[in-house]
């Protein structure tokens, strides 16, 4: 068996949702690593907070540059991803080589869910564990008082960009992630709570039917950004109850 070089640790939205689980992992690694997105990125001060908090010293790695050219055609894009993806596993390689020890990779909510650091880590070929964090979809239901679900039935996590194909496909009760601004054209009689920056600067909350509190939701997301300098949002869609659309 492969010793455990990386630990891999969901830490939630910031050190209030570090488990003691992870925090125990944290005290055992000899440094954590984190990547940049430039300069100023301003949620590296949140994984700072989280390494300060468990006096483990931090490693910024920067993110190498991606060619994000508009006018990439597919091949183009998955050439420039694939690009940046072995970048990226070349810088990781060049800070574990150096360093020795075990290394923590901090994991924004949950490794489990929109998160490449798993397959990295894989791709690195060094043994690894895994602990789990609190998620988006998790902290966006306890804000709300929720379930994400009705009872006995299912919740459908995507993405912004798959929101019309997986509504199209029958889905009626969606998380929806990674989104830059939404157009939710068409949904007005659905239900949504939204969520922006939960468990950190400028969080912000919203629920209602779309087409009463979609002009809402767009301030409360711009609100959010001057806050904070940065803006992450989710929410959860429901579609009318049967009979009722
Ligand atoms: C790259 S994914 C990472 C998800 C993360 N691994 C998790 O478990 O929640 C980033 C997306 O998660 C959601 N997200 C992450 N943190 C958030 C926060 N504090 N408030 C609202 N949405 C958040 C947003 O949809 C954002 O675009």
């Amino acid at each position: 068996m492969t010793a455990t070089e990386v630990r891999v640790v969901g830490f939630g939205m910031g050190p209030q949702h570090v488990t003691p689980e992870a925090a125990a992992a944290l005290a055992e690694c000899d440094y954590a690593l984190a990547v940049a997105k430039g300069a100023d990125d301003p949620l590296l001060a949140v994984r700072q907070a989280v390494c300060d908090a468990h006096g483990v010293e931090l490693v910024v790695v920067p993110d190498p540059e991606r060619d994000r050219s508009p006018g990439l055609d597919r091949v183009g894009y998955e050439g420039a991803v694939a690009d940046w993806y072995a970048a990226r596993l070349a810088a990781y390689r060049t800070v574990l080589d150096s360093r020795g020890g075990t290394c923590a990779f901090l994991v924004w909510g949950d490794p489990s869910l929109y998160d490449g650091t798993i397959r990295i880590v894989r791709a690195l070929g060094v043994g690894f564990d895994v602990l789990p964090g609190i998620s988006a979809p998790q902290a966006l239901a306890a804000r709300h008082g929720i379930v994400l679900h009705e009872v006995g039935q299912p919740v459908h996590v995507t993405t912004a960009r798959r929101l019309r194909a997986d509504v199209g496909l029958g889905q009626r009760n969606l998380v929806v992630m990674l989104t830059s601004g939404v157009d939710l054209d068409g949904f007005e009689d659905w239900s949504i709570w939204w969520g922006a920056n939960l468990g950190g600067t400028g969080e912000r909350l919203v629920a209602g039917l779309v087409g009463d509190v979609v002009a809402e939701i767009g301030a409360a997301r711009a609100a959010a950004k001057a806050e904070a300098g940065w803006v992450m949002d989710l929410f959860l869609l429901r579609g009318p109850a049967d009979g009722a659309a």
